[in-house]
């Protein structure tokens, strides 16, 4: 289902700039969609037509299949619909303290004292802002900024939120941060429209991507789709992903192959199946070895080590290789590759789901069941996503080795042959599931994946 549309939407400035024309967008339920485009294109105009903060010169806005109306209780209807997260915190955080500010939306719901609070502290829990609840907003980081605001949206409980620009001006941790915190939402069910210039980003996340380029859509489809027309692409005054362009130099070397990559999950499946992986490797010498030496060659904890061969030892089921120069134990060494087959055992992925905030988060587990499950199983890897499971993993003591991007580091890390542990909060257990199965029919090795408790 379309849950939110436009036709022929086309909209002029008051000074005669045209800054939409003519935009067919439709978006389904659940899904995440980028709108991508440059500096100027009419992202920021498309997106304020979807919470009715404008209303279109030409054509027709609907939510759910509704033309929009835009009376006192139409605008009601759309703006606790649809939630908004302006590109620039400082013109959404308004009130003196953080709790205040969130809470600002839920007051004027009519709602009582009590649940305002619960709804306040869900939302700041969510984004991982509950301990700065007193603090005045001005004094916080861009991305705390950004995700107090997120936190004042969501404390309306929106089916869609739309989201300018979420990560412009945020460093590469605060961006990670603010797609975990969406990435949450949108797997309890939340619609994502965002805008952006970052093609790397419009091609990891969405499901959907619109190129907007002089107020017109130039495109709509998949990131493969999209990406795949580079005159389009460059006619916009975009690039290409940095995982396409580097695929399209192997592959003009004949060293990659298959469809475009868009991922580093996407990009190793390129490269791993036309390339002999054993003509040049990087290992770690288990002993000195010397220039010209025969080795074993064993995977081991995800990485490939040289092992000696004995005299007499039978080696048959070994790869062999030659190495390149000299070097101690324990060094990186270049092998290059003579004979047999490395096939590399794949790790499992274990999957603990972690309860979330609204069903009690992280409260609700026993963090000695927690830590009885690492020990029995012993994980190389320990990925948490989501706020509750973050949480958990945090009380329970536990390091986590994945805190961001957790699904593609944690089959990266089965491929290379490591047991992972992954504590996903709510629906994210099944989206890593999902994401395993996904791997697992496309690309050649097979990963084992067990839901725990
Ligand atoms: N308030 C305004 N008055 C006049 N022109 C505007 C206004 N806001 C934006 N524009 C113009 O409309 C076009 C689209 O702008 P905008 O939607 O902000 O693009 P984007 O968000 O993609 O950078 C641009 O040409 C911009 O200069
Ligand atoms: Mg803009």
């Amino acid at each position: 289902m379309n849950i939110i549309e436009t036709r022929n939407l086309t909209y002029k400035y008051p000074d005669g700039t045209k800054a939409l024309d003519a935009i067919d967008f439709s978006v389904e339920k659940g899904n995440i969609t980028a709108i991508l485009g440059q500096n100027g294109a009419g992202k920021s105009t498309l997106l304020l037509h979807l919470n009715a903060t404008l209303k279109p010169g030409d054509g027709i806005v609907y939510l759910k299949n509704e033309p929009f109306a835009y009376n006192k209780k139409g605008l009601h209807h759309i703006r606790s619909t649809v939630g908004m997260v302006f590109q620039n915190p400082d013109d959404q955080l308004l009130a003196p303290t953080v709790l205040q500010d969130v809470a600002f939306g839920p007051k004027n719901l009519k709602l009582t004292g009590a649940q305002i609070k619960q709804r306040v502290d869900e939302a700041l829990c969510l984004v991982g802002m509950n301990a700065y609840a007193d603090k005045p907003p001005h004094f916080l980081s861009g991305g705390q900024k950004k995700r107090v605001a997120i936190a004042g949206v969501i404390a309306m409980l929106p089916e869609i939120i739309v989201l300018d620009e979420p990560t412009a001006g945020l460093d590469p941790q605060g961006c990670a941060e603010i797609i975990e915190i969406l990435d949450e939402l949108n797997a309890e069910g939340k619609t994502i429209i965002f805008s952006t210039h970052d093609v790397d980003l419009a091609a990891k996340w969405a499901d959907e991507i619109y190129v907007l380029h002089e107020g017109k859509i130039k495109n709509n489809g998949t990131a493969t789709q999209i990406f795949a027309d580079h005159a389009m692409i460059s006619g916009t005054g975009l690039r290409l992903p940095t995982f396409v362009q580097t695929f399209r130099e192997l592959k003009a070397r004949g060293i990659s192959g298959g469809d475009s990559p868009l991922t580093m999950l996407n990009f190793v499946e390129s490269v791993s199946k036309p390339f002999n992986v054993l003509q040049v490797r990087c290992a770690i010498t288990s002993t000195d070895v010397c220039a010209g030496e025969n080795v074993g060659l064993v995977m081991k904890n995800g990485a490939l080590f040289t092992t000696r061969i004995d005299a007499g030892s039978d080696v048959k089921n070994n790869a062999i290789g030659t190495v390149l120069y000299d070097a101690k134990a324990g060094e990186d060494i270049v092998v290059s590759g003579k004979t047999g087959t490395l096939s590399p055992k794949t790790g499992d992925i274990h999957i603990v789901p972690i309860p979330c905030v609204i069903e009690g988060g992280s409260r609700a587990v026993d963090l000695e069941t927690i830590c009885a499950v690492i020990a029995r199983l012993r994980p190389h890897k320990i990925g948490a996503m989501g706020t509750s499971a973050k949480v958990a993993v945090r009380k329970a003591g536990i390091q986590c080795d994945f805190e961001v991007d957790v699904i593609q580091s944690s089959i990266l890390a089965a491929l290379r042959g490591l047991d992972v542990m992954v504590f996903a909060t709510g629906g994210m257990a099944d989206r890593v599931i999902r994401k395993i199965e996904g791997n697992n029919k496309h690309g050649g090795q097979q990963i084992k994946y067990l839901r725990l408790l």
